[in-house]
């Protein structure tokens, strides 16, 4: 059998992506539930995405071939009044020939190494807490911080379901538009103060919206819906289409990011909101719908339940602490959703 001093380890070079992107749909590929990628997502989520570091990006290779990987992309994070600088990982992928050698293991230790010489406050990531690299991270010294519910809600056509308004009826209580570039200042300015009220969030920059909204429509079409009440922005939500493996079976899959309003706990807008998400994804044909929120999030899990969605799994969010804060801390407030990180 191979042993690790096989394999070279080296960072990104341009023409890797290809390689990448098939190495992540092998690996993912096996888990009972996945999102399988195309190389101009992989290109849109990694090299286009605002600060990437090529140097983040750990890969072992045998004979030109790429046979493990692991991604590290930075964020900040504002927990208690603090601003955190942390490494997250994604993609922690192997072909999986190779399960069980020690390459992901090496990879993961490198990507401490990486954080570390940046000094960053800890390493962050998502996983399955039923899944075997749960273990491995534990191992590592990551630690549970955070648990995230997945909602899903069928949708058929001709529905008309609780809690939904109808389609064709008009929205009671605002207005609503498309996000476009000339409304985007307002909408970052509502946005990031509306999350500012989660813990774990840090304001997302113009150049940071302007990726996720607009820079994928190629790769990763979405629409964002702004409501106005009185020309004022009272809240929004993003909708994306994703194909989701489940169990063997293809779906298109309605995403409903970022749902926010600007007064807590806004039920009447959220429900125009959430409405409109849901009458532009029965439009696209999209038979399910999933929205994912912290595990705290009492108000927006009730209102989601009551609109006919139903809690299907959970994800855990972990954290190796690389300063001297407790990130074990429980913490009363919603957690904020990085989309991109938990639905890669
Ligand atoms: C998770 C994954 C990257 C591990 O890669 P790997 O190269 O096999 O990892 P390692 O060889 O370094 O294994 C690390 C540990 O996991 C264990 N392990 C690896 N594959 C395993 C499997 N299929 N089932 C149970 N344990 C497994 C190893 O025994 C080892 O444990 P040990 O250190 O106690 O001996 C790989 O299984 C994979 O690509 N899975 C699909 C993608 C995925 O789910 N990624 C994680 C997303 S959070």
């Amino acid at each position: 059998m191979d042993s690790i001093s096989d394999y070279e380890l080296r960072n990104y070079q341009p023409g890797d992506e290809v390689q990448i992107n098939d190495l992540f749909n092998a690996a993912f590929g096996r888990n009972s539930v996945f999102t399988p990628r195309t190389l101009d997502f992989w290109v849109w989520r990694y090299l286009e995405m605002p600060g990437f570091d090529p140097k983040g990006v750990f890969l072992l290779e045998k004979g030109g071939r790429i046979v493990s990987s692991v991604i590290e992309t930075l964020r900040k994070a504002k927990l208690e009044e603090r601003v955190f600088n942390l490494g997250v990982i994604d993609d922690v992928s192997t072909c999986p020939e190779l399960w069980g050698r020690g390459l992901a293991s090496k990879l993961l230790e490198e990507s401490i190494k990486y954080a570390e010489q940046k000094n960053l406050d800890g390493l962050t990531l998502y996983a399955d807490p039923e899944g075997h690299a749960h273990k491995i991270y534990l191992k590592y010294g990551f630690i549970d911080v955070k648990t995230f519910h997945f909602y899903i809600k069928t949708l058929s056509q001709n529905e008309s379901l609780i809690g939904e308004r109808k389609s064709g009826e008009k929205p009671s209580g605002g207005v609503l538009e498309p996000l476009t570039r000339e409304n985007l200042k307002d909408y970052a300015e509502k946005f990031n103060k509306a999350h500012t009220r989660l813990e774990a969030f840090y304001p997302l920059s113009i150049d940071v919206l302007n990726w996720r909204l607009f820079a994928s429509e190629k790769a990763f079409p979405s629409q964002t819906w702004i409501l106005r009440s009185n020309q004022e922005i009272v809240g929004g939500g993003t909708l994306r289409i994703r194909e989701i493996v489940a169990f063997g079976s293809k779906l298109k899959t309605a995403l409903l990011e970022y749902m926010f309003t600007t007064k807590p706990k806004d039920a009447g807008a959220a429900k125009v909101i959430l409405s409109k998400l849901l009458e532009e994804a029965r439009k696209k044909d999209c038979p399910m719908a999933l929205c994912i929120i912290s595990s705290n999030c009492d108000f927006e899990s009730k209102f989601l339940e009551s609109s006919g969605f139903s809690k299907v799994s959970e994800d855990i969010q972990m954290i190796k602490p690389l300063s001297e804060f407790d990130f074990s801390r429980p913490v009363k407030h919603c957690w904020y959703t990085p989309y991109e990180h938990m639905i890669g």
